[in-house]
């Protein structure tokens, strides 16, 4: 690597503009949005025990794995993954795990962007008294007929990508660390309001109960897949996300306590997200399977029928906005690092070309909730098929490719000082769980889902 190269890659200005980033990455619609639906659809507890587990064993070594290795090299994915292998003597077709990760950021942020734009629709309908009173059959038929509207969906994934774009110019310094420093305090106090309100709803205990008792027989092996597909998805690994924030890192900082932090903060909001919710589906006679419309046909009751709903609805989806953009722009710092360090061009061409190509992309999956919606291919409509290629196979498959290469390529003493761990326990700890548990249940998880085990 030259040194030109070398100093174009900026830093992070301390421990804590990591943190905040890495967390405004982790913490999005994966944890507000995805994370009730899916496990409405999947039936609940066991899914969750499933996805808690998954985070635990997979998630958490995975990220010190991928955060370690950014850091090490200090450059964008693919060319991370280039020099790692070089420096352990590897093969070098090791870079394709940071094309697969670009890949997958910008399949992810096409229809990321299209939710994200939902949720800005929602500001203004907050806004607008829309959900005034409201009763879940209206709530619902709003929707209904929000997502019937391609122009509507376009104009509003417009402007979400548009927004990602002029963030992502200014670089990870400005932009990014600032924005995020009063979002996350301020979403976590909205959820916990709305935790309050799902309290009053008379069908508290039944979303509870719902939520946290397991019943595995209701557990199917793509409900596994997805649960897995999900602890990747939702800590933003796998593609390199985590790995280009982890080489904007300073040398002196612990990546295995910060990791544990970002990943705990994450957990605590998918779950209180489904706190809030799962009430109110409940006690509005809805069903936990309605997919992808699920919190914008339920919270907006709550707003329609709290003191200060009007306001708190405002403030939440202004929250789940900015939760979503502190979320896209890590999807696509990837491709951007790449195109600024190899191919020359300006952060600003960066951004126009790698904007364009997933503003485009989202068009697939609005039409697939309109015009396209008889679309199927293997099974799925466009939205469906992209959610699933990406969060339960390229992400699984890019994390257990980042396991193999932290487990098994690298060398030993090279994990060991760029880890740094406390004490010679949790770095064996690790070493375990990197080398044999987590690659193994990525590999169990998908013979389970053919149909072998
Ligand atoms: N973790 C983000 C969320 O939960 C989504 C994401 C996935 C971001 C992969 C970056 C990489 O919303």
């Amino acid at each position: 690597m030259t040194d030109t190269k070398k100093s174009q890659h900026s830093q992070w200005s301390s421990r804590f503009a990591f943190i905040l980033a890495a967390t405004g990455s982790a913490v999005g619609l994966g944890n507000i949005w995805k994370f009730p639906y899916i496990t409405g659809e999947n039936g609940g507890g066991a899914f969750v025990i499933v996805y808690l587990l998954c985070v635990l064993l997979i998630g958490i070594p995975i990220m010190m794995a991928e955060t370690m290795l950014g850091r090490r090299s200090r450059q964008n994915p693919i060319e991370t993954m280039k020099t790692l292998a070089k420096e352990a003597d590897a093969d070098s077709n090791w870079h394709y795990l940071g094309w697969l990760g670009v890949i997958a950021g910008f399949l992810i942020l096409s229809y990321y962007s299209v939710i994200a734009g939902w949720a800005s629709a929602y500001v203004l309908k907050a806004f607008t008294g829309s959900f005034f009173s409201a009763d879940a059959a209206e709530i619902k038929s709003l929707f209904d007929s929000f997502v019937a509207s391609p122009v509507q969906l376009i104009f509003w994934h417009s402007l979400f990508m548009l927004a990602t774009m002029l963030i992502v110019v200014r670089g990870v310094n400005s932009g990014i660390e600032r924005a995020v420093r009063f979002l996350m305090p301020s979403l976590f106090v909205l959820l916990m309001l709305l935790v309050a309100y799902a309290m009053t709803t008379g069908s508290y205990d039944q979303g509870i109960k719902f939520l946290f008792t397991p019943d595995f027989s209701k557990l199917t092996a793509n409900g596994v897949l997805t649960a897995m597909g999900h602890a990747f998805f939702t800590l933003s690994i796998g593609m390199g996300a985590i790995m280009v924030y982890g080489s904007y890192l300073p040398k002196d900082v612990s990546i295995s306590k910060t990791v544990f932090l970002i990943a705990g903060t994450d957990t605590v909001v998918a779950l209180l997200a489904g706190i809030a919710i799962f009430p109110i589906v409940f006690a509005s006679g809805l069903e936990p399977a309605a997919g992808p419309g699920l919190i914008f046909q339920t919270l907006p009751i709550a707003f329609g029928n709290m003191t200060g709903g009007w306001l708190f609805g405002i403030l939440f989806f202004v929250m789940l906005v900015f939760a979503a953009l502190s979320s896209s722009i890590s999807l696509i710092e990837p491709a951007v690092a790449w195109l600024v360090e190899n191919k020359n061009m300006s952060r600003e061409q960066a951004c126009i070309w790698s904007g364009s190509i997933t503003w485009l992309l989202g068009f697939g999956t609005i039409f697939s909730f309109n015009i396209w919606s008889e679309l199927k291919i293997f099974d799925r409509t466009i939205f469906h098929l992209l959610d699933y290629l990406t969060a339960n196979l390229m992400l699984p498959i890019g994390g257990f490719c980042i396991a193999v290469f932290a487990g098994w390529i690298m060398k030993h003493q090279h994990t060991e000082q760029e880890l740094d761990m406390p004490d010679a326990i949790s770095y064996q700890a690790w070493k375990l769980l990197i080398s044999y548990v987590a690659p193994a249940a990525v590999f169990l998880v998908f013979l389970h889902v053919i149909g072998v085990l």
